[in-house]
């Protein structure tokens, strides 16, 4: 089958226990949650209550009803970002951003002439948080930064800026699309307003999951209206969380994945599978930077990064390397801009990208090597 290292694009494999959630919540419960009061539709809406509390109590977040399930962490972030920022609003982000961030405030900078203010990181990706204390005034409407960069995986210090956006009262966004289920995140302590992650990468449950925490008081206009199972007289949208996001029939078969996901990261412990992905990152980072005619990006400090890193050959195009990984050797990786442009102006590799390698938490210590053995051999032959 070959070697699977594109885990921050999205998990594979997932826990035994996800595929089998899905299956029975597919072909034993089947019904719509939270439609009708018959027995398999309460079975489902159970499902989608316990995975609501499931992720209350991972990320620390005071009450479940303040998470909205959305299809990706795309549709999380453009909940957060269409629904908070006004005309003529104000806006902090970084030059590390995926486009899910990026494309939705361009969007709004054309039509509701948003003004943003992109802060610079380093040329190895990183953001120091000195950088930003200058741009935090009380006229900034929202910060959005992502937790860590999917070009790189450097962690940002996120804990430490949204301590003082919160002074200056800027209602803070993080984007876990690469974080969440591999960094422990309390949306209490670190000052989270809005957190955006997807379902289907660390957190190890299936495509077409995600959810967006919002912190009780903020007030969001709607992506979408519809029915929500609840005041079905009404021809209004809801007021009340999650309900009020949450229009149309849940993924509730992927609901069920990604609770199994979840009870199987407590299970293991976070911290087991944070220290197995540094320990494989660290042999691969060694491993290349013993590779001839090859350029490393970012910090290369497992400690400080998640499980993606970027390179290049220096006499062979990424898209080349990557066709090669996969048509000669079946190990799979992901070649080009990653859906981050601006993180690779800032890295300098703009615009043919660079090979993202990204393991998870299923690969071993063999599968490195066997991706080491590859990589010396490609670039010898080239
Ligand atoms: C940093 C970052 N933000 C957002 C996203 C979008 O996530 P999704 O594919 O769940 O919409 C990704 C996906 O790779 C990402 O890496």
């Amino acid at each position: 089958m070959g070697i699977y290292l594109d885990n921050a694009a999205t998990s594979y494999p997932k826990p035994p226990e996800v595929y089998e959630a899905v299956y029975k919540a597919m072909k034993e419960i089947g019904a719509n949650p939270g439609r009708g009061g018959h027995k398999l539709s309460l079975l489902a809406s159970r499902i989608v209550f316990e995975c609501r509390e499931e992720i209350a109590s991972f990320f620390n977040i005071p009450d479940s009803k303040n998470i909205v399930f959305t299809s990706n962490a795309t549709e999380a972030l453009n909940l957060a970002i269409k629904g908070i920022l006004k005309k003529n609003d104000k806006v902090i982000t970084s030059t590390i951003e995926h486009n899910s961030v990026i494309r939705p405030l361009t969007k709004l900078e054309k039509e509701l002439n948003i003004k943003i203010t992109f802060i610079q990181s380093d040329n190895r990706g990183s953001i120091n948080p000195d950088n930003i204390l200058p741009y935090l005034d009380d006229n900034i409407k929202l910060i959005v930064l992502t937790h860590s960069s999917n070009v790189i995986g450097n962690i940002v210090p996120i804990e430490e800026i949204f301590y003082h956006c919160k002074k200056k009262g800027i209602i803070t966004l993080l984007d876990a699309a690469q974080t969440a289920g591999l960094i422990p995140i309390d949306v209490q302590k670190m000052n989270i307003d809005l957190l955006a992650c997807p379902g289907h990468k660390s957190l190890l449950g299936p495509q077409g999951t995600g959810f967006l925490y919002i912190r009780s008081g903020l007030e969001l206009d709607t992506l979408k209206e519809g029915g929500t199972g609840t005041e079905s007289s009404s021809i209004i949208q809801p007021l009340e969380l999650p309900e009020r996001f949450e229009s149309g029939t849940l993924n509730m078969p992927g609901i069920a994945g990604l609770l199994a996901g979840i009870r199987f990261i407590k299970k293991t412990g976070i911290e087991n599978i944070r220290n197995h992905e540094i320990k494989l990152m660290q042999k691969l980072i060694e491993g290349l930077k013993n590779t001839k005619n090859l350029k490393l990006y970012g910090s290369l400090v497992p400690e400080k990064m998640t499980s993606t890193l970027s390179f290049n050959l220096l006499n062979l195009d990424c898209s080349e390397v990557g066709f090669i990984l996969d048509e000669v050797y079946n190990i799979y990786t992901r070649v080009g801009l990653h859906c981050a442009p601006l993180a690779h102006k800032t890295i300098g590799t703009f615009p043919s990208g660079t090979v993202r390698v990204s393991p998870g938490y299923f690969n071993n210590e063999g599968d490195i090597d066997e991706f080491l053995k590859a990589i010396k051999e490609i670039s010898e032959r080239h």
